[in-house]
């Protein structure tokens, strides 16, 4: 059985002291989620703190964003082992937003997804279709080609501990989310798509999330579909009440 995991992130909002309200908030509200594992993706700068605040708690920490190098001239970059020292378990790669704005490729992705792992972490890898690839029919040639770039050159081992998030732009931040069932298809040729490259065992114990608009309205649908392990939580995982809403999902 693969163990939901439901990730916040947080983009780039929260001083730190906000960030540190909103998991104080937070804890007692989730407190009696058991089978479900709870991420937490501050901004760099809260990252700290919050490893701080959520010690007493199973709430986990993430990063939204990591360098593939460990030290060096590499002047404004965060490297792993420093995502590491400060707490983070995950790390959110290839983000929808970092490709379109800052410049991600597969390339980099996939650069990213391995620095991660290397370091024995675990990336939760972003991917998913613009508006004009759905109109246009090609999202699942979209969506197979970034996994297979993202997840290229990953043993078995490694595969295994990336969370692949499917995350359709045009539902990001939009107050649209995609139909439950055509997510949980996507999710599916995701799924399909891991088992051609790394074997059924692997791509039966991969978890892959949707994410984009999910609030409590709409997580419950979406998680009873059978190939929906999780979500990437946006805007509503600026709320702890909706957050903790959506992590005391109900199958
Ligand atoms: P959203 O963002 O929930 O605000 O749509 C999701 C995401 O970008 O991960």
């Amino acid at each position: 059985m693969r163990k939901p995991i439901i990730a916040g992130n947080w983009k780039l909002n929260k001083m730190v002291n906000g960030a540190m309200e909103l998991v104080d908030e937070l804890k007692p509200l989730i407190a009696g989620a058991e089978n479900v594992e709870v991420v937490v993706c501050p901004t760099f700068t809260a990252l700290y703190a919050v490893n701080m605040s959520i010690v007493d708690s199973s709430i986990m920490l993430g990063a939204q964003d990591c360098y593939w190098k460990e030290s060096g001239a590499y002047t404004g970059e965060v490297s792993v082992p420093m995502l590491q020292d400060i707490g983070c378990k995950y790390v959110i790669v290839g983000h929808s937003e970092r490709r379109q704005f800052f410049g991600e490729t597969d390339e980099t992705v996939n650069n990213k997804v391995k620095a991660v792992l290397q370091n024995g972490l675990n990336p939760i890898m972003c991917v998913g279709e613009s508006l004009e690839q759905r109109k246009s029919g090609t999202t699942d040639d979209v969506i197979v080609s970034q996994v297979e770039k993202g997840l290229d050159g990953l043993s078995t081992q490694d595969a295994v501990a990336v969370v692949i998030a499917y995350e359709p732009i045009w539902a990001i931040g939009t107050g649209e989310t995609c139909d439950a069932g055509e997510a949980n298809r996507v999710c599916g040729l995701i799924r399909s798509t891991v088992a051609a490259h790394f074997g059924q065992d692997v791509a039966d114990a991969v978890r892959i999330q949707y994410g984009g608009s999910v609030t409590p309205d709409t997580v419950d649908d979406l998680m009873s579909r059978s190939d929906i392990d999780g979500a990437l939580v946006g805007g509503a995982s600026l709320v702890a009440e909706k957050f903790a809403r959506i992590v005391n999902f109900k199958r």
